[in-house]
């Protein structure tokens, strides 16, 4: 019996600059296609935690709130992909998700980071990563990723080898 359980991590972070070096980590290992789902509460590291992937992942532009575009486009140099991250709690139905032309990012061809992802969830792929932020208390947040898939159980496996070496 393995120890720790495929598909599923659980980590506390114990400050915002762990958040975003965690994020770092995930970013680094993103390719064109995975979907990126973060929930949790108002305030609790969402965006924190995207800082640190656009920063992994290579983006030219630093990742920001998307809360009034609902859509951010970053690029970064070395290969011209994209990477969108996205701000749906302005979304009250899925088919709002039209108005921000969802059909593009969810084409395969970014990899995409969604805040608030359940607010369109029947319309996102059903293989996605899944990762539920918990404010334990002050400046501790819980981690809980949710591998929906083969891709994101290898990604699961990278990430917790690249971030703690087991
Ligand atoms: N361990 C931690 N990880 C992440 N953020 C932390 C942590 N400790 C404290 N914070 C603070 O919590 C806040 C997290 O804000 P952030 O914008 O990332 O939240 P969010 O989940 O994106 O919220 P929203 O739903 O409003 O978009 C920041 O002010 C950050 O400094
Ligand atoms: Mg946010």
């Amino acid at each position: 019996m393995p120890i720790l359980k495929e598909g599923q991590l659980d980590i506390i972070s114990h400050s915002a600059e762990q958040t975003q070096r965690l994020g770092s980590r995930l970013g680094g290992l993103l390719t064109p296609g995975d979907i990126i789902c973060l929930s949790g509460d108002m305030g609790a590291g969402k965006t924190m935690f995207s800082v640190g992937i656009g920063k992994g992942w290579g983006s030219k532009t630093p990742l920001t709130s998307p809360t009034f575009n609902l859509v951010h486009d970053h690029t970064r140099s070395t290969d011209s992909q994209h990477l969108y991250h996205l701000d749906c709690y302005r979304l009250e139905k899925p088919s709002d998700a039209d108005s921000i032309g969802i059909d593009e990012v969810l084409s395969g061809r970014a990899a995409v980071i969604l805040e608030w992802p359940e607010n369109i969830v029947s319309i996102l792929p059903k293989q996605r990563l899944w990762i539920e932020i918990r404010v334990v208390e002050n400046t501790r947040r819980n981690f809980a990723f949710l591998a929906e898939g083969k891709r994101y159980e290898d990604l699961i496996a990278k990430f917790r080898e690249f971030t703690f070496g087991v």
